[in-house]
């Protein structure tokens, strides 16, 4: 069953078109990665999903709501967690709780109840009344997701809830993520950290506002990328970059951390193709040439390159 239906959703801001006609599903009690660089339209297209910004053109059906038609429906069954984390900073954690609680409708023993809950998933039991402001990023982060589905939302939207927090700190909220997908929330989710899109089961991957690739994580990589990597450690990087990039047996090279590594086509033969390039032709020497199991962040600089340079498959 399909939790949202994307068809077409198009926005644009005066002639700058941010979202430009993106169509796609997300199933009921997935975790969707919504993945771009930044201005890629993850937010725009976010806000609109939650009924808070109209569409240009297009529509999606949030939980069976259209996002044209009956905007104020879908923003009362979804929870938002929006960029900025949509805490009050200058309120108690408990008066953040009380709030957000009260937006939703919660009084008496329901508040009472998910406000243990809220508690107990950040950390913060006996400490409501700590100052918002006070609580370190990872703390403020479980909070402002704990209010966003205070009202037990069958669908919930988070907008980059993880930049800027430590990286155990991003482990356990995603641990969190995957537990209310277990309880057959559907989360949908932004990031630009392309390691996090290996926790989704979908991913959608967009680039100045259009949909450049959908699937999952293992899908992408089988689809994308038929081509064999490389990863090679050698002496001047840059200057072995610019000679690997002109091999016909090569078809993309980029840097990673200290090293290069390539893609290599039906041309390629060994890796001694490689120490003859750099070593024989050029004096370069190489210490490590190794096969290497694309990640995704593989496959969206091949998508991206793809993309950019006009010609997206
Ligand atoms: N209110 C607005 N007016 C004009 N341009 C906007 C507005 N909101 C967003 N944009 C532009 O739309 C593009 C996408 O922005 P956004 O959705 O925030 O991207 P992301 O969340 O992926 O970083 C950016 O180029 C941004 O400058
Ligand atoms: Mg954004």
């Amino acid at each position: 069953m399909n939790s949202i239906e994307i068809n077409n959703l198009t926005k644009k801001f005066g002639s700058f078109t941010s979202v430009d006609s993106i169509s796609f599903n997300v199933k009921q009690g997935e975790i969707f990665g919504f993945l771009g660089a930044n201005g890629a339209g993850k937010t725009t297209t976010i806000k609109m999903l939650c009924g808070i910004l109209a569409p240009t053109s297009g529509d999606a059906t949030v939980g069976g709501y259209s996002i044209a038609k009956e905007p104020n429906k879908v923003k009362l069954n979804i929870g938002y967690m929006s960029q900025r984390f949509s805490l009050y900073n200058d309120l108690s954690v408990e008066e953040n709780i009380n709030f957000f609680g009260g937006v939703y409708g919660l009084d008496g023993k329901d508040l009472e109840d998910r406000k243990e809950w809220v508690l107990k998933i950040a950390n913060l039991r006996g400490k409501e009344g700590l100052l918002t402001e006070s609580l370190p990023g990872g703390i403020k982060q479980r909070l402002a997701l704990g209010t966003a589905v205070i009202h037990k939302p069958k669908i919930v939207f988070l907008d980059e809830p993880t930049s800027g927090v430590d990286p155990i700190s991003r482990r356990n909220f995603w641990d969190l993520i995957h537990h209310l997908a277990d309880e057959g929330t559907t989360v949908f989710v932004t990031t630009h950290y392309l390691e996090e899109a290996e926790f989704c089961n979908n991913i959608i991957l967009i680039n100045a506002g259009k949909l450049i690739a959908e699937g999952s994580s293992k899908e992408l990589k089988s689809k994308h990328l038929k081509n064999k990597m490389y990863e090679v450690e050698c002496e001047r990087v840059v200057d072995a970059l610019e000679i690997l990039e002109k091999q016909p047996y090569i078809d993309e090279s980029s840097i990673f951390g200290n090293n290069i590594q390539i893609s290599v086509n039906s041309l390629y033969e060994s890796t001694k193709q490689i120490e003859e390039t750099l070593t024989g032709q050029h004096s370069i020497e190489v210490k490590r040439i190794e096969e290497i199991i694309p990640t995704l962040e593989n496959v969206f600089i091949h998508l991206l390159e793809k993309h950019n340079n006009g010609s997206a498959n």
